[in-house]
């Protein structure tokens, strides 16, 4: 009975330890992604910490939708990762002022499939409603008219939705070359229509 008591002491002592290893493995996956996107909006003032509000914003939402916290983490992981894909996009149409022709429309349309291509070897970003999947979808609307396959509903999943509205609200409070940042108020009332757009609807 002792011995018998004692193998299970050091099992669940070695179990102990893989979840130990497993916090350490995702908290620097979170820390690399965080220095890769850092590296990459460093190229434009104007995004430059875009990916990080998103990545907040997206975690908050997750919790507010009584999501689980490590879900929650996982959704903070594609918030900084969301628009890495731009790193493909020249400067020419990245800083671009004014408004975009229809062939750098089409390109910058791409940056969630190229974004989603960089990480589809990545195992613990696989899968339904993964971060691969937040990446691919990000720019999916409830009404069937985002990009870049104009899905429709819950055929979007909900982890890429709750980015969706996480960077449209980010989108809002931000400066950028051709428009003023929208005050705190009135982006949350235009929230509440985004919201209302890709979390809500029956
Ligand atoms: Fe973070
Ligand atoms: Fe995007």
């Amino acid at each position: 009975m002792l011995i018998r008591q004692h193998f299970y002491d050091f099992e669940i002592e070695e179990l102990c330890c893989q979840l130990e290893r497993c916090k350490t493995l995702m908290i620097t996956v979170h820390q690399i992604c965080e220095v890769l996107v850092n590296l990459m909006e460093n190229r434009d003032p104007f995004t430059k910490d875009h990916s990080e509000k998103v990545a907040v914003f997206s975690y908050m939402l997750a919790l507010e939708l009584g999501l689980p916290p490590k879900v929650a983490d996982l959704i903070h992981i594609g918030g900084h990762l969301h628009d890495v894909g731009k790193f493909s996009l020249p400067d020419s149409i990245l800083k671009k002022p004014g408004p975009l022709t229809k062939e750098e429309w089409q390109l910058v349309k791409q940056h969630p499939v190229v974004g989603a291509k960089c990480f589809e070897n990545i195992k613990i970003f696989q899968g339904k409603g993964g971060v691969i999947e937040m990446i691919l979808y990000h720019h999916e609307r409830w009404d069937g008219k985002g990009y870049p396959y104009g899905l429709r509903k819950r055929e979007i999943p909900l982890s890429a939705r709750i980015i969706a509205v996480a960077d449209a609200f980010s989108a809002m409070i931000d400066r950028r070359p051709y428009r003023e940042p929208l005050s705190f108020d009135l982006a949350l009332e235009e929230l509440k229509k985004v919201q209302a757009l890709n979390l809500t609807q029956r």
